[in-house]
């Protein structure tokens, strides 16, 4: 299997992270489609909108692109076991290239807070799979613990070397743009990894002067799970005060997340904003996203959301280019649409502000 054929792989020489290429661990992850996005385009008042959708890694989810630099990292430096705490799609990239690498895993996951799906890739990939009566702050505590005293190889995205799979997007993007940079990308914030590995990715090329600017790179919460919205309205991101999370969007349900100082960066440096988005906007905004063929699971759903938000308010124009980053697959989490489409996802309470068409979409009609 040659490393070429990996969409992360292939940039290489832009994070030389392994001494050793030809043993790296790839399961051919990267090289995902940049989809038009017409009707979410119109419905969130754009002319140009595309997804990059990361759900088509894999494992279904962006972290394999992290998750195949940081596993053969560990392999190389002779570690036999790996371990993170995860909402889900970390756990079920960690476990799959473990498995390809001969390592064994250990998942600490939030016990019934976390999607089927999600939950059957780790034990289908043979994952020493723990859930915990705590939600994923409490995992990531517990394993802190474990792995001071234990040779665990942490796997959870403070792990450097995913940042360096997860820039690759950014490549990749503006590969796929023919070297042109969209004026926005827009990327849903849990953890906040995500966000700034991009960030990272785009003011690596502008330093090497492969473009000369940088989009603006904004995140979006959801509302239940919102510190960084909240740190950035309180004192523009100075400090972050953590917050119980709650939100379906199980992905992201995250109320102390790890990497704000380097999304509060990347948002500093390019001049992106933070939004939040309710459950009922989410949900349309998921639906949205399926009606166009494309899908994805409830926590990439947030960007189409934010986007919405950010037009409406004047910071996104109609003109400028905008790129959705979808991070999972919509089959992560099925029981999450059905129960929307059979009308049984929200509350009364929380549609109670909706127009009549998205009552009627809301309803499943
Ligand atoms: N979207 C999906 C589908 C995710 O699984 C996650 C995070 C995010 C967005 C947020 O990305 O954390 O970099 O801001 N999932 C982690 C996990 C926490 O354990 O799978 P982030």
């Amino acid at each position: 299997l040659s490393i070429d054929q990996s969409g992360v792989w292939r940039f290489r020489d832009l994070f030389p992270i392994v001494k050793d290429f030809e043993r790296v661990v790839t399961l051919r992850e990267g090289n995902t489609p940049l989809y038009e996005m017409p009707k979410c385009g119109a419905i969130a008042g754009v002319d140009w909108l595309l997804a990059k959708h990361q759900g088509m890694n894999p494992t279904g989810s962006f972290k394999d692109t992290g998750m195949t630099a940081a596993i053969s990292v560990a392999a190389e430096r002779g570690f036999e076991w790996v371990a993170c705490a995860s909402t889900g799609n970390t756990s079920a990239a960690m476990a799959a290239y473990a498995a390809r690498a001969g390592l064994r895993s250990i998942v600490f996951i939030p016990e019934g807070k976390i999607a089927w799906g999600k939950l059957s890739q780790s034990m289908d990939y043979g994952a020493l799979t723990i859930q915990l009566k705590t939600d994923f702050d409490g995992c990531v505590k517990i394993l802190t613990e474990l792995v001071k005293k234990f040779p665990i190889y942490l796997l959870n995205s403070v792990n450097p070397y995913r940042l360096e799979g997860q820039k690759t997007p950014a490549f990749e993007m503006v590969e796929q743009l023919e070297w042109q940079v969209p004026e926005h990308v827009i990327v849903p914030g849990g953890n906040l990894a995500n966000g700034a590995a991009l960030g990272k990715g785009f003011a690596e090329m502008k330093q090497l002067g492969l473009i000369s600017r940088v989009p603006k790179i904004s995140v979006v919460q959801a509302q239940g799970a919102n510190p960084l919205y909240r740190a950035m309205q309180a004192n523009g991101g100075d400090t972050l005060e953590p917050v119980v999370a709650e939100t379906r969007a199980s992905a992201i349900r995250i109320g102390n997340p790890a990497s704000w100082k380097k999304t509060v960066e990347v948002l500093r440096a390019t001049g992106g904003w933070v939004e939040q988005a309710t459950e009922q906007e989410i949900a349309l905004a998921k639906a949205q996203i399926g009606a166009e063929g494309i899908g994805c699971e409830p926590a990439s759903a947030v960007t189409l959301a934010g986007l919405k938000k950010l037009v409406a308010q004047g910071k996104i124009t109609r003109e400028e280019r905008v790129v959705i980053v979808l991070t999972g697959h919509t089959l992560k989490d099925s029981e999450y649409t059905i129960k929307y489409h059979r009308g049984e996802l929200l509350t009364a309470e929380e549609t109670a502000g909706a127009t009549a068409a998205e009552r009627e979409e809301h309803a499943g009609l």
